[in-house]
This record gives structure tokens, sequence and C-alpha cells, in this order.
């Protein structure tokens, strides 16, 4: 499902009478943080799972594989006869109460896992997961999820299918919204912040789409993907390692297929390595369908085999595919799937059910829900990431932030308003509009004496097509500054939105070339769902502020960084291509035998257009400046299984405090393999007063700094080591370390 329905479902749910306003507003209770029991609890309760699948009937146990959604065909019946254990897209307390209600009431009195796609927020919007990565900012990212996960639980829901943690290097793929970018590193620490932060809010995480399903040929949504084993260990799997050792309680397999194997079908991923190999307890779900589509994909000739070879593979859960609901009584009783791979699979769900305490859980008290919804405390952390992920990719002259000479601000786009179904319906009925307009935010913080005009230009917000450009230009032609709004939305960006050409989509070049043509300068404002190919604007506009829409507040913080009342500390989670055709563009590339030197033929060059991406990964700038120096090592070398302290001292050498990001990156110019031009290891993002200077220090475990061969096989090569630690990718201050064997 899109991210736009599941919005456009919570903004017109949330708003319908069931969920009305507390009688009283008592203190809400905490959540109930989820995880995985150990020791004698977990003993306990696979001592519980046993009696029960003593007790089930074939139906009941196919029962708990069957994930359906409220909607259409919803069938409350199926849930009162035992014959579903898992359901979706309930936001309604009361709804969700009914239906939970409904299997408590069943003979074994299972509870229903409840889940929904809480990707950035429940009724506080945070920003887009690639926004939220581009804070840079662990413990704020756990904090939106953890936000996100109790508020969904407060609604009745126990179970969200995120995070998404594919990792993407392809901006023309729509869903890089809800990813981290393009790095493993990075892509990792964000997968565990949020795996963490969701299951301490009371929601158990659905890590997806397991796995690949960011390398989509061509950026082509649902697309195949073609893998090295190497690759897929040192890139892609990462970040699910890293959710599963945070506690993910499930995972959610992807739509497409890896080296010719839908990932649906795939044994060798969902079961030698993820069950196997890494040992995980839990249970995973198919993607949206994705069972069916076995068929399509060609490995099966119609649903009772899809669903076979989906069972067998390792995928427990059924989600809205209504397979293994039809055919695997079927298929178990005519021997074709043995019972005991059909109890597995009932096991890990009841697995799950007992260690996120859904038998014990109290039912959700749907008067009591609203008063956890948009809380302060939420909504402050919102805005903080909305603040900490801006980036500030161009800032000519310092036009930012708006200063003492500037008398009259033109703000042209229709974005900078929310429309009216973008603003999220308050839950609680307090009647708050919380999504500010940007020149009702600037107007509040800008002096008195300056004037703040506003033009949409556009009908909508994803400009395809002009209200008023001329009256847009006016505007602009008669303020001392323009502040530009304008982006991706609409239909333009997530799932199923993939795209060919990464210009700002509609009308909307047209209209910033015709504000730069007024001769003023132009502050362009983005809220987009990925890196577009901004060259034109670079080249164009005076400063470049770049969002991944930054939900409830982000408005808010986009004044708040305009008017330098926040200093931007956003860095790019995923390069900016120069142009479509350099895609793929990443930081991290192998070095070739003919790299670029002078820019000549027979180099490692393209003839038309230069290597380096627009705005490199790491990258973004602030109000005040930092300078390196000094790094060094706390030692020469190490052993392979030994750990360094690298240090350096960072100045803001700026007259603002500013959050700096300081990144380690490594290369190990000669190894077994060809190894990347540097890799992000570590990276720490600190608060500097004007003026100060601190020694930052990062630690390097060798264990750490190895790679997988083609067979999948780990290994730390010894040798030396090159440590650069700077402000992005590209800028840099360097030490070394010898990793030695012994
Ligand atoms: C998406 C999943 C999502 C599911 C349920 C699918 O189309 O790929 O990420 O969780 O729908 O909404």
């Amino acid at each position: 499902m899109t991210l736009r329905l599941v919005a456009t479902l919570l903004a017109c749910c949330l708003a319908i009478p069931a969920f009305a306003p507390p009688v009283s507003a008592q203190p809400s209770p905490a959540p109930q943080g989820v995880g995985w029991k150990t020791g004698g609890e977990a003993a306990a309760i696979e001592r519980r799972i046993d009696g029960l699948l003593k007790q089930m009937t074939l139906d009941e146990k196919v029962g708990q594989l069957h994930l359906s959604g409220r909607g259409d065909g919803f069938d409350i019946e199926q849930i009162k006869a035992g014959r579903m254990g898992a359901v979706m897209n309930f936001v309604v307390p009361a709804e969700v109460l009914t239906v939970q209600k409904a299997a408590r009431a069943t003979r074994l009195k299972i509870p229903l896992i409840i889940g929904l796609d809480a990707v950035h927020g429940f009724s506080t919007y945070f920003p887009l997961p690639l926004g939220q990565a581009a804070t840079w900012n662990p413990a704020l990212i756990e904090e939106a999820a953890y936000w996100t996960g109790r508020e969904a639980s407060a609604a009745g829901i126990n179970w969200t299918f995120a995070p998404m943690v594919d990792i993407s290097r392809d901006p023309r793929w729509g869903r890089v919204l809800e990813g981290a970018g393009e790095d493993a590193y990075l892509g990792s620490v964000v997968a565990a912040a949020r795996t963490r932060g969701y299951q301490r809010g009371g929601v158990a995480t659905s890590v997806k789409h397991f796995v690949g399903y960011g390398a989509a040929e061509a950026g082509r949504d649902y697309n195949s993907t073609w893998i090295p084993t190497s690759q897929l260990f040192d890139l892609y799997l990462p970040p699910f390692k890293a959710s599963f050792e945070a506690g993910s309680m499930t995972a959610m397999a992807a739509f497409n297929a890896l080296n010719g194997v839908p990932a649906t079908a795939h044994k060798g991923m969902l079961t030698d390595l993820l069950r196997g190999k890494w040992g995980f307890k839990g249970f995973v779900t198919s993607d949206f369908g994705s069972i069916t589509e076995l068929r399509l994909h060609g490995i099966a000739k119609d649903d009772a085999e899809a669903a076979r070879k989906a069972l067998l593979a390792g995928i427990d859960m059924d989600m809205m595919g209504n397979v293994y609901h039809k055919h695997l009584a079927g298929e178990v009783t005519a021997g074709r799937v043995p019972m005991k791979a059909l109890d597995e699979a009932v096991r890990r769900v009841l697995r799950v059910k007992f260690h996120l305490g859904l038998f014990e859980r109290a039912d959700v008290d749907p008067a009591a829900a609203p008063a956890l919804m948009q809380t302060q405390a939420a909504r402050d952390v919102a805005l903080k990431a909305a603040q900490d992920g801006a980036m500030l990719l161009k800032n000519a002259n310092e036009t930012l932030p708006i200063g003492a000479t500037v008398k009259s601000v033109a703000v042209i786009g229709a974005m900078a308003v929310p429309e009216d179904e973008r603003v999220w319906t308050d839950p609680a009925g307090l009647g708050r509009r919380v999504v500010q307009a940007l020149p009702e935010a600037l107007k509040q913080r800008l002096p008195a004496d300056v004037s703040v005009a506003y033009e949409p230009a556009f009908t909508k917000a994803c400009g395809t097509e002009f209200a008023d450009k001329d009256a847009a230009v006016r505007a602009a032609a008669a303020s001392d500054l323009v502040v530009a709004m304008l982006g991706e939305d609409c239909e333009f960006m997530g799932e199923g939105a993939s795209r060919t050409k990464l210009d700002l989509p509609g009308v909307q070049q047209e209209l910033l070339e015709a504000l730069v043509a007024t001769g003023k300068p132009v502050v362009l404002v983005l809220a987009t769902g990925r890196p577009l190919v901004l060259t034109w604007a670079d080249a164009h506009v005076a400063a470049i502020l770049q969002t991944f829409h930054g939900g409830t507040e982000g408005r808010a913080a986009i004044a708040d960084i305009l008017t330098g009342k926040v200093n931007p500390s956003g860095r790019v989670p995923m390069s900016f291509p120069r142009s479509v055709g350099q895609i793929p563009v990443y930081y991290d590339q192998l070095p070739t035998g003919r790299p670029q030197k002078i820019r000549q033929r027979y180099e490692s060059i393209y003839i038309d257009e230069a290597n380096e991406p627009l705005y490199p990964f790491g990258h973004g700038l602030s109000y005040s400046r930092f300078t390196y120096a000094n790094a060094r090592v706390s030692k020469p070398s190490m052993p392979l299984d030994g750990t360094v302290e690298v240090s350096v001292d960072v100045t803001n050498a700026g007259a603002r405090d500013g959050q700096e990001v300081v990144q380690l990156y490594i290369r190990q110019p000669v190894a077994s393999r060809s190894r990347p031009v540097r890799e992000l290891k570590a990276f720490d993002k600190v608060l500097l007063r004007a003026g100060e200077t601190r020694s930052v220090r990062l630690r390097l475990d060798a264990a750490k700094l190895g790679a997988h061969d083609e067979n999948g096989r780990y290994k730390v090569d010894p040798g030396q080591i090159e440590i650069y630690l700077g402000g992005s990718s590209q800028t840099s201050v360097m030490t070394q370390v010898l990793l030695t064997t012994s």
C-alpha cells in the first residue's frame, strides 16, 4: 500500500466520531515496551506454544498465518471462527477493540496481531525516513520511532510494517524516501535506532523488504534485482542484521526476484540465512499479495503451488493474498506440505504473540487513546527531527539566514501552505491545526516590520499546473527576497512512483526560472521524496534548503532555519546526481584501473558530465564553518580483533553555535579484494559553540573493517588502513592504522 493511502486512511479515520475526545484528561499510561524475553520466560513460552499447537485444528493453524485488512471483503466472521490471526489497517481504537475482542472470544482465545504501516508517524508526523536519516542523529531517530510506536500502540496497534531498511542508490525508485539512503553503515545505525524506538513504544517491528528490493533494476519498482553475493552481504544485508540484533520481532519479504529467485520463495535467504545462520526466532510475513504473485514471477502454476513454495521457503504469514487461507490446508492434507512445516510457521507467529505479551495485554481503551496523540513531547521530537534533518545545500553570499536588510519576503508555491488533505487531523479532537503554513511561520519569526507575501502559483502542491504564474512573479519582483517552496508531492513519490526524469515535476521549473529572472535572490526550499537533479537550480538560485517532507512540524522547522533561529545540520544520506545518466552514483565506489586524473579519454569518466555527484553523501552546509586538524590514532597498529581510538580536533570557526556531523571513513589501499575508495565506519553529531575546538573521539573495531567474498565469507585483511575524518565523504584530514596478524 502506498504511503499516500495510509496517510489518507489515517487522516480520515482518525477524525471519525469513534475517536472522540476523552471525557477527562487523565495522564496517559506509558506504553509497555516490547521485545524478546529470555531464559525461563522464553522456555515457558515454548511450552505454552506446545500446549496450544496440540489443541489447534488444521483450520485454526492456517488461520494464524492469514493476514487480512480493513476494507472491502474484510470478514470478521473469519476471526470469530479462529481462521484469521492477523489484521492490518485498522486505526480507529473502537474498531481495533472490536476485532481484538472477537479474537479473544474464540475457542483458543488467541489474540490478533494488528499491523499498520506506521512508517514515519501515527498521529504526529515526523520527517520521511530519508529525512530522519539526514539528521545523522540516532538518538533523535529512535525517539521519532518511539513516539510513532507509542501513539500507534495507544490506538491498539501492536505491529508496524517498518522500518524499511532497503539500501538504494537509485533515486528513480520512488521508495527511497522510506529508507536511510545509500550507505550500509548509516543504514544499519538507523535501522537499529528505529527498531529500538518502535519496540520501546510498544509495537513489534517488521523490518523490510527482505531482501534487495532497493536494487530494482533501472529504479523501476518491483523490478528484478541482480546482486553479487559479496555486495549482498556487504551492502544490502547489514541493516537487516542490525535490526534483528536490535530485537526486531518480525520481517517482511520483498516483492522482487533476487538473482532469479522471487524473494517470497527464497529459501536460501529466508530459511538458510535468516533462521539458520542468523538464528532469527520471529516470523516473516509476505508483502501485500506477494505469494500469489509467484505465479506471475513464473515459478508457480497456480495459487496452491505458490502457497506451498512460499511456506516451504520460509514465509509464515500471507499478507492480503488469501492464498494460505484457501490452499494451505489442502496442501497439508494432500501431503505436499508436511504438518511439521506448518507447525513451525504457526509456532513462530504464536511465539511473537507471546513475547509481545498479547495474551496478557489489556485491550485498547478508546476513550483513553486520544490523550496520547500529538502530545507536546511528540511534537517537540517532530520539530527537532525536522530541524536536524534539513540540509542546506547551497548558500551563496550568506543569503541565509534572512538578514536585517530584507524588509519583504515573497513565499511562492502551493507547497508552502499545506493542502486540506495534508493537514493531519488532530485525533484528540481539539481542533488544533498542527501543520503551520510557511508564510505564517516566517511572519512569526521575522521582525514586525518585515512583510511576508504569499502566492501559491499552482493549483496544488505538486505543481502540475499553474493557478496564477504572473501573480507569483509579480510578488517575487516586488520583494527583497524570494522563498520558493517546491518539490515532489502527490503522485510523484512513494511506492509505484518510479521516475526517469528527476526534475521538479510539472511546471515548477518554469516558475523557478521566471522567479530567478526577476533578479531577486531566490531561496529554493525543497520538500521531496528523493534527491532530484538540481543542477540548474544550483547554478542559478542563491540558496537551497532541502527537506524530505518534514512532517507535522516541517514548515515550522524550515522557518526556524531560514530566519536563523536554528543553524542547519542535516547531511545528505544519498548522493544527489548531476543528471539521471550518472545513476547509480554513490560515494563508496570501488577504484578502477583507469581512475579520473586529468579527464582525458580512456579514463573512467563521462565525456559529457562530471564524475562527482552534485552534492555528495555526507554533505551539508551550516551557518558556522568547521575546520579539522590533528587527526590521530591511540596506537599505530592493532591486531585483527583489536580496537583503536581515532581523534580529531574540530573547530567551529564561525560566529554561531552549530552542530557538525564528524564523519570517519576508511580505505584499505591494498587488500585481497578491491576495496571502496572510502567507507563510512563511524560518525558523531556534536554541538560546538562559536569559536570552540573539541577533540572528537571515535572508535574503530578491526573486526568491522573487512569484506565478504563471492561465497559470502567474511574476511579482514591485514595491512594499512587509511582513516579520513571530515564533514562529508569528500573533505577530510587523514591518519592511518596498521592491521597486523598478531
Ligand atoms: C508495501 C509494504 C507495505 C504493505 C502494506 C506493500 O505494497 O510494499 O511495504 O507494508 O504494502 O501496506
